[in-house]
């Protein structure tokens, strides 16, 4: 399977652009520089959305944090040992996919 999920002029030097993503949402966004990860809009607590500020996610409903690296709780009401859920990507031409199965 593979889906494009947005094409990679589309995605910000700083934050983080989000896109639908099958009825769901998916934060694209740039790390160490030119790479790119797709991360599901979940909150590890009860499912809130989350935002892109200053190298964290921060869930709006109550606050959890995230490091939009390497994915894991830094603090909040989410399992200490949660991490946001990373999608598998492709780069493709001038788009980024979701890759599943391939
Ligand atoms: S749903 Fe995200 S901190 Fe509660």
């Amino acid at each position: 399977m593979k889906h494009e999920l947005c094409k990679i002029a589309d995605v910000p030097k700083e934050g983080s652009i989000v896109v639908p993503f099958f009825g769901r949402e998916v934060h694209v966004y740039r790390v160490g520089g030119a790479g790119l990860r797709a991360a599901a809009n979940v909150c590890l607590h009860f499912g809130g959305p989350l935002e892109c500020r200053d190298g964290t996610f921060v869930c709006s409903w109550h606050n959890a944090s995230f490091d939009i690296s390497s994915g894991d709780r830094i603090a909040g009401p989410a399992p200490k040992d949660s991490k946001i859920m990373f999608l598998s990507t492709r780069v493709e031409g001038d788009g980024l996919f979701y890759v599943w199965g391939e």
